[in-house]
C-alpha cells in the first residue's frame, strides 16, 4: 500500500531540492506574473469540455474514492477548477502565482470554491489522506514530478484519485489559417518557448503518472466557434508571445495575423479544434486485513 505520509530526506539533500525548486520556480514564474497575461488568459483560453468533468467523477466513483474533496494544482485563473465543484463538496485551486489566484478569487464565486497560493510541491496546507481527486490541467509539465507525486501520495486518500490532462496545438478550418498560425508557432516564436513545450507538442506522451495501472486516453477534444478577434486574443496568451513581447515591444506580428484571417474568413466564424490528453490513475486502496 502507499504510505499517507512522506518520507523524510536527508537535511542535506531537502535543503538542496528545495534551493534546486526556488530556482526553476523563479525561472517559470515569470510567464504567469503579470496581471495583464492573466486577465487575458481568463479572457481567451478555452474552457474545457464538461463531459470531461462528469468522466474525472465517474472515474472516481468507479473506483470506489469519495466525491469529497478535490484539488486543482496549477489552478491558474480557474477555468479547470470551477466545473469540479458540480461534483465535490469542496473543491480547492491551487497555484504558484499570486496574481493567477487573485483572479480564481474575483470571478468564481461559489460557496464549495477556494482558492490557495502555493506550489505543487509543497501542499503542506493539506492534511494526509485528506483528498479524494488531485487534477492537473495544462500545468503538469510545470511542475517537478517527484516531489509533486510525493505530495500526491501523502495528500490523497486510499483509492483516491489523479488525472493530469490538456491539450496540444490547434488546428482551424481552414489550410491557409493553419499555414498562418504554424508559421506563428514554430518560426516566430522559435526560441521563445521553453523547453518544457515539447510536453504538450507530444501530448505527455514522455509523462507518467506514479500509480500502477494508470491509463491514458484521449477521446475528448475541446471545440470552438470563434470570431478572429479571439483566435488572436487565444494567440496572445501563449507564454512565447508573451516572452517575444517582452524583447520586441513594438511587434505587429499578431496585427497581421489578425489581418489576414480577416481575408480569409471576412466576418465568418472559425472552427477551431483543441486535441485532449488526460492521464489518469489511482492510489492503492487500504488492503483487508
Ligand atoms: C497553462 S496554466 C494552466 C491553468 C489552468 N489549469 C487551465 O487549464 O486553464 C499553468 C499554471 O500553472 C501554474 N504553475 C506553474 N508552476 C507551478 C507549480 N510548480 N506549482 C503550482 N502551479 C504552478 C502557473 O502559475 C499557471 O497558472
Amino acid at each position: 500500500m502507499q504510505p499517507c505520509f512522506t518520507k523524510f530526506r536527508s537535511p542535506k539533500a531537502l535543503i538542496r531540492q528545495i534551493f534546486l525548486s526556488a530556482i526553476t520556480l523563479s525561472r517559470k514564474m515569470e510567464l504567469f506574473v503579470g496581471s495583464e497575461h492573466s486577465d487575458l488568459y481568463q479572457k481567451y483560453r478555452p474552457t474545457y469540455p464538461p463531459e470531461l468533468y462528469a468522466f474525472i467523477a465517474n472515474f472516481c466513483k468507479t473506483g470506489r474514492g469519495s466525491l469529497d474533496t478535490a484539488v486543482d494544482v496549477g489552478c491558474g485563473t480557474g477555468l479547470s477548477t470551477l466545473p469540479l465543484c458540480k461534483y465535490f463538496n469542496k473543491v480547492i485551486g491551487v497555484d504558484v502565482s499570486e496574481t493567477q489566484i487573485n483572479t480564481a478569487r474575483t470571478t468564481h464565486r461559489q460557496s464549495n470554491l477556494m482558492f490557495h497560493t502555493s506550489n505543487g510541491e509543497q501542499l503542506q496546507f493539506l492534511s494526509d489522506c485528506s483528498v479524494d481527486l488531485v487534477t492537473v490541467a495544462q500545468a503538469m509539465h510545470w511542475i517537478e514530478p517527484e516531489p509533486f507525486y510525493r505530495e500526491v501520495t501523502r495528500i490523497l486518500r486510499p483509492s483516491g484519485s489523479l488525472v493530469v490532462y490538456g491539450y496540444g496545438i490547434n488546428t482551424i478550418d481552414s489550410n491557409e489559417g493553419n499555414k498562418i498560425i504554424d508559421k506563428f508557432y514554430s518560426h516566430d516564436l522559435e526560441g521563445f518557448w521553453d523547453s518544457r513545450r515539447r510536453h504538450i507538442d507530444n501530448l505527455y506522451q514522455e509523462i507518467s503518472l506514479p500509480f500502477s495501472g494508470s491509463e491514458r486516453i484521449s477521446d475528448f477534444v475541446i471545440q470552438n466557434r470563434w470570431s478572429v478577434s479571439d483566435v488572436v486574443g487565444y494567440l496572445s496568451t501563449w507564454s512565447a508571445w508573451q516572452r517575444y513581447l517582452k524583447q520586441h515591444p513594438d511587434s505587429n506580428l499578431l496585427v497581421e495575423i489578425q489581418r489576414h484571417l480577416e481575408n480569409i474568413y471576412q466576418d465568418q466564424k472559425i472552427t477551431i479544434t483543441w486535441p485532449v490528453f488526460v492521464l489518469l490513475g489511482r492510489k492503492e486502496s487500504e488492503k483487508k486485513p
